[in-house]
């Protein structure tokens, strides 16, 4: 860590509070125990946990990759180790993406452009989370270095995912917020209504992306993209854009407002070429969810195979080829720590041309979220 990357701001002397946060995260949780991110003024008072965890040779986090900036708090803050009880210091490694703004500024992160929005390219999906189990992964996904958070009015998380954003300390510019508004609130009053009450929840003044959840079949597309476009308007959300739409749905909606996504399920099993290209052509982003195909990647052996030439997972290689694709982004949902980080650890290695088409050969027609009476006339793979 350099001295640029101090923050004045903050009254430790080198490290910025998200810094703080990702420290105590690595220090005192376990693998599936998620920590609350507090600020630095706490770090004393977790010292027990971080005393028993130091003792622990198999502590989970002890078998990660450790990190050189590791070196970097012991050179700038000498007495670190002595305020956290630390007897090796070295044996902790922090998670492998706690970045630093210049860290992903260095490509950890690759973030999509698109109509003037810069989109962390893979991000953090909330659902099924619930109460302060939500809070806890979301506030360490973000200490952890997401940047990228997938919420819905359905989802009835979203005052637990606020209190998440809130626990992690991060600046509200640090982060890409999704919403999404549900098949009954999209009447022009409810749109504004049901917003309104996603910020209150949320506890944000805006959202970054808001899309419809699911196309209605009785309330007009116009009403609705009108609505939220007034909505983009007076600054209640930076961009808007949709969910589970076809390429026809897509084409009308494209035409009748400015949107900038289409959310829909994508994953090596799932082919998309028709959306790909409907989003191609209207100049928007495509975020990937159930990206792992909810634990199918991860049992395939295609991937695995795949995976053991990188010395990475099933699930790693399936987001690579995702992220590798252009304009996609992906929101995987990881409830457990070492989910979360290996779902990061992507952009360290590049996929083989021959492995990237042996992944375009597993694709079909195996959708996993197909809801009746809700679900559009779905495009074929083709
Ligand atoms: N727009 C829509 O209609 C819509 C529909 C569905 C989902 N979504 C969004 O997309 C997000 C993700 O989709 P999803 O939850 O359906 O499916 P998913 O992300 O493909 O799968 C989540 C499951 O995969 C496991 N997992 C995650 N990373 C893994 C890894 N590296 N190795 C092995 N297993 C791993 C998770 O386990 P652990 O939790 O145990 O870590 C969890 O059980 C949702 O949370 C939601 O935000 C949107």
């Amino acid at each position: 860590m350099t001295q640029a990357a101090i923050d004045h701001r903050n009254p430790h002397p080198v490290l910025g509070t998200n810094d703080i946060t990702g420290l105590e995260f690595a220090c005192t949780v376990g693998a599936n125990d998620l920590p609350i991110g507090t600020t630095g003024q706490h770090l004393a008072a977790q010292a027990g946990s971080v005393d028993d965890a130091a003792q622990d040779r198999h502590h989970p986090l002890t078998t990660s990759r450790r990190l050189t900036h590791v070196d970097g708090w012991r050179h700038f803050y000498p007495r670190l180790e002595h305020e956290l009880k630390l007897r090796r210091l070295d044996q902790f490694c922090l998670p492998n993406m706690m970045a630093t703004k210049s860290r992903r500024k260095d490509g950890l992160m690759k973030f999509i452009e698109v109509k003037g929005a810069r989109v962390p390219a893979l991000g953090f999906g909330t659902w099924p989370l619930s109460g302060a189990a939500c809070s806890r992964a979301v506030a360490a996904a973000i200490a952890v270095g997401y940047r990228h958070i997938d919420t819905a009015q359905l989802y009835g998380n979203e005052a637990e995912v606020g209190a998440g954003i809130s626990q992690s300390g991060l600046a509200r510019d640090e982060l890409w917020i999704t919403t999404k508004l549900s098949r009954d609130h999209l009447t022009a009053n409810a749109v504004a209504r049901s917003t309104e009450d996603s910020l209150r929840r949320l506890g944000l003044d805006q959202i970054d992306l808001l899309l419809i959840h699911w196309p209605s079949r009785t309330v007009p597309l116009a009403e609705t993209l009108e609505a939220m476009t007034r909505l983009r308007q007076s600054g209640k959300t930076r961009f808007i854009g949709v969910s589970n739409f076809t390429t026809k749905l897509l084409d009308e909606a494209a035409t009748r407002a400015d949107i900038v996504c289409d959310q829909v399920e994508y994953h090596p099993f799932l082919t998309q070429r028709a959306i790909l290209g409907a989003v191609k052509r209207h100049g928007l982003f495509l975020t990937a969810y159930s990206p792992v195909a909810r634990g199918r990647v991860p049992r395939d052996p295609t991937l695995q195979a795949i995976g053991r030439k990188y010395g990475k997972s099933a699930a790693q290689v399936a987001l690579r080829w995702l992220l590798d694709q252009d304009k996609v982004a992906a929101i995987p949902k990881a409830g457990s720590l070492a989910h979360m980080q290996a779902n990061l650890a992507i952009f360290d290695f590049d996929l083989a041309p021959e492995d990237r088409a042996a992944i375009d050969a597993l694709g079909g027609d195996r959708r996993i979220v197909d809801i009746a009476g809700w679900s559009p006339d779905w495009d074929r793979p083709n």
